[in-house]
């Protein structure tokens, strides 16, 4: 083969992958509607479910060390019902905490450590700068995601919404 075939023939390969992370990252998503605000009950589950803003563009984020991972939304690593579990990643399986309102905000354990009661201001400031009440850093890869005051409570208002399910 020459080199311009092997080229050709790269460049190809390329491109089928592409297509098949895209399929990938598609279904990664629980078959929810990637886009559309309409199609939500909620501007908060929106946000759980796609990560966008109500003009369609992504909440601004830091991605700490969960690769591709880290770009998706809280519904990919919390689960639907936001109960968490363990998580597959490339680099091995992650404990993903349980965030239902009810669970965050009454006295709970996470991996044998008793953690108290946390407030609604606890809740924004663990999404916003990834700290726990007390000053203990969120590990990777939850992202720390920018968001305004009223997404932040709209993502609170979402919790709420699924304990009562
Ligand atoms: C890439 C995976 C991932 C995404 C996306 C993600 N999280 Fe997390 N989140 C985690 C992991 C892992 C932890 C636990 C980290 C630790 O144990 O320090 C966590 C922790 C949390 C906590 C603290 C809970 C506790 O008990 O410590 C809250 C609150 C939270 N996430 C909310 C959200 C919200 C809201 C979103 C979407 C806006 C989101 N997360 C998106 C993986 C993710």
């Amino acid at each position: 083969m020459g080199s311009r075939t092997t080229l050709v023939w790269g460049i190809a390969l390329v491109i089928v992958g592409s297509i098949g992370l895209g399929a990938v990252l598609v279904l990664g998503s629980s078959g929810a509607p990637l886009t559309g605000a309409g199609t939500f009950t909620s501007p908060g589950q929106r946000i759980y479910y796609t990560g966008l803003d109500d003009e369609g563009r992504p909440i601004p984020r830091t991605v700490r060390g969960g690769g591709m991972m880290g770009g998706s939304a809280c519904v990919d690593c919390h689960g639907e019902d936001c109960r968490g579990g363990s998580l597959g990643m490339m680099f091995g399986a992650i404990e993903v905490p349980d965030i239902r309102y009810s669970a965050l905000t009454s006295p709970h354990s996470e991996g044998g450590t008793a953690k108290p009661a946390w407030s609604d201001r606890d809740i924004t400031r663990a999404i916003r700068e990834g700290f726990e009440p007390d000053g203990q850093r969120i590990k990777a890869p939850m992202p720390r995601w920018d968001m305004t005051d009223t997404e932040a409570n709209d993502v609170i208002a979402y919790l709420k919404e699924l304990d009562t399910r």
